[in-house]
This record gives C-alpha cells, structure tokens and sequence, in this order.
C-alpha cells in the first residue's frame, strides 16, 4: 500500500496498559551564575541564515461548520477546528487558511506565502475538496523535489487522503491504482497506546526528538486519542517531508469536548513534540514572501467561534463563508 515512497513504520493498538515506571530523572536547577556558560551570558547563539524564523502553516479548511450545521447552514461554508491553530503557534509559527473552495488562483497565491501544510481531520473524501486536497498534495511534492523543503502534516482524514492519493496514482506509487484501500474500523474516540513496529528506524521521523521515556510511554500508556473509523497509523514519506498520522496530536491540549482524549503532561509533550517536529521543518523552507501579503492572509483576519457549550465537537472554530 505504501510502495516506494511511504513506509509504514509504525501500527497503533487499541490497548491500554499503564506503565509504573518513572518518568523523568529530576536534575538540580542552576542559577545563571553557577552555569559554565555564564561568564559569556550576554552572547546569545548567533542565528542560522539558513533558518526561516518566521514561518507560516497553510491549514486547508474542511466543508461545513464543524458542529453538523448547529452554528453555520450556508453551503459553502468550511472551517478550521481552533485546536490546529493553536498546535502550529504553539511551535512558533502563524497560519493562513486555505480556503478550499476559493479560487484556485487565490489558493495558489497563498501556497506562495506558506511554508508547509496541515490537512485537518473530518470526513470528506470526495468532491472538490478532495481534488484541492490532491493539487495541493502535488504542488507540496513539487515545491521538494524543486529543492525546497516544504512538509506536509496529515492528520487522520488527511491520513487516509494521502493514503488514497498515493495508492490511486501510478506518478505516485507505479504498483497501486486504486484508491480504495481503506478497511473501515470503529476507533471513534478511544485513547489508545502507539506500538512501533520491528527495527523500525525513528531517525529523522516526528518520534525522533521524542525523549526516550516518553517514547517509552507511548507504547505502554494511552497518549494518543484516535477519533476516526479507519484504524491505520502514522506513515512518513521516505524521499519527502510528508507526515501522516491517524491520531489527533493536536486534542491532547486543546481539545476538550471528546472524554477520552488524554490530558496528562506526558500526553500534552506528544502534542507539543509533534508540533516541534513539523514547524521545524518548515522553518528550513527558503520562502521567502513579501510580510504585508502575508499579514493580510493570516487566521487573524478571521475570528473563532466558541462551539464547545454543547459538550461535544471541537471547542472553538473557524467558519468561512
Ligand atoms: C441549521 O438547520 C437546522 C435544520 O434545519 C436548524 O435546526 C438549525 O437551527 C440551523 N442552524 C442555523 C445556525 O441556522
Ligand atoms: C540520522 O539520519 C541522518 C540523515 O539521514 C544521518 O546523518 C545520521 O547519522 C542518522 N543518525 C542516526 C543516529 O542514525
């Protein structure tokens, strides 16, 4: 299914088991000036030209209004859940909606001015959204094999469209061309543990910089909350920087309507290092777009609704129409 381009390292079980082992070993706070460093303190590192510091996520909204017309009936209205929001400024980046069903001029323009992409959880798999999914997937692929490094993140529905774009196109994968390679399973809001397959390799992967007791943790304590009917994992291009993941790194912190979505501090650094991971790469992005276009696109034209009285859903979105 993951032929040539993707690997599938990793598989996650519905199964919760609790570890008792330690978590961290505590080391003694220093002050300033019992560090070595402190005689040159007011050095700071100088920056890396490379680096892009300022980096900006295009998140592609998805159709309706989150909460199944509760807050939005017009047709054309689609939305971002607030929580990808927050997970990509949580890592020090801003974002600029991508609107699906805008202009694809428009929607071009703005690619120009982002410098990598999250396609959000839901349950479109079809239609115009699935074709600006699939343009979008091939402009990400072009923009890195033209050099830059321009990184996908592809979050449960986005997992299964990556999916089924890369097993539906021989440009993609020359063995597979069908895109119905889904099987359903109901792992609709369940905590679950995420188990790593044999010898699979994490350097370079969004587990890399994971320290080793919270990785430790994912395998044995329910970290991850999965909210899909399609029970897959979490893939990683091995030529680009593509990643898919079938759980919602982003809920842990800021999603509050699904019981089982776990809370803890371990589960709040798997959301935190996810987030680390992907911005990381964008910041190695060339893009270089002018700041004013950039200022007029962000989210922050737009304001969040609060949808989470009702106790279920998202707790604030994003409604464009
Ligand atoms: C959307 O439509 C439903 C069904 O007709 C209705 O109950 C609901 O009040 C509508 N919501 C809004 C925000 O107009
Ligand atoms: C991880 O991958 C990088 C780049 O492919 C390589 O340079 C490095 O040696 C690898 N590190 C380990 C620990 O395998």
């Amino acid at each position: 299914m993951f032929t040539n381009i993707f690997i599938l390292f990793l598989v996650a079980l519905a199964k919760g088991q609790s570890a008792a082992d330690a978590f961290s070993t505590a080391e003694p706070l220093l002050l300033p000036s019992e560090t070595d460093s402190f005689l040159g303190a007011t050095q700071c590192p100088s920056v890396n030209p490379k680096l892009n510091y300022r980096p900006v996520i295009g998140i592609l909204t998805h159709p309706g209004d989150g909460a199944s017309g509760r807050i939005q009936n017009s047709t054309d209205a689609s939305y971002i859940a607030a929580s990808y929001v927050k997970f990509v400024e949580a890592a020090g980046a801003r974002v600029i909606p991508l609107i699906y069903n805008e202009p694809s001029e428009i929607l071009s323009d703005k690619l120009n001015l982002v410098d990598g992409v999250i396609f959000t959880g839901g349950s479109a798999k079809s239609g115009l959204y699935f074709e600006v999914a699939e343009s979008i997937f091939k402009i990400i692929l072009r923009k890195n094999e033209a050099g830059d490094t321009f990184p996908l993140l592809a979050i449960c529905l986005g997992f299964e469209l990556v999916t089924m774009m890369v097993s539906e196109h021989t440009q993609f994968s020359p063995l597979q061309q069908d895109k119905d390679v889904l099987e359903k399973f109901n792992a609709r809001n369940q905590a679950s543990t995420l188990q790593f397959a044999k010898n699979s390799d994490i350097n370079g992967t969004v587990f890399q910089r994971f320290p080793p007791c919270l990785l430790k943790r994912l395998s044995t304590e329910c970290l991850v909350v999965q909210n899909h009917m399609v029970y897959v994992s979490t893939v990683q291009a091995s030529k680009y920087p593509v990643t898919a993941v079938q759980w919602h790194p982003e809920k842990n912190a800021f999603e509050w309507g699904l019981s089982m979505t776990p809370h803890s501090e371990a589960a709040i650094q798997v959301t935190q290092h996810v987030a680390n991971f992907f911005v990381g790469q964008a910041r190695k992005s060339m893009n270089r777009p002018p700041a004013q276009k950039v200022l007029e696109n962000l989210i922050y034209n737009h304001s969040p609704t609060y949808s989470g009285k009702a106790g279920r859903g998202f707790d604030e979105v994003y409604i464009f129409t």
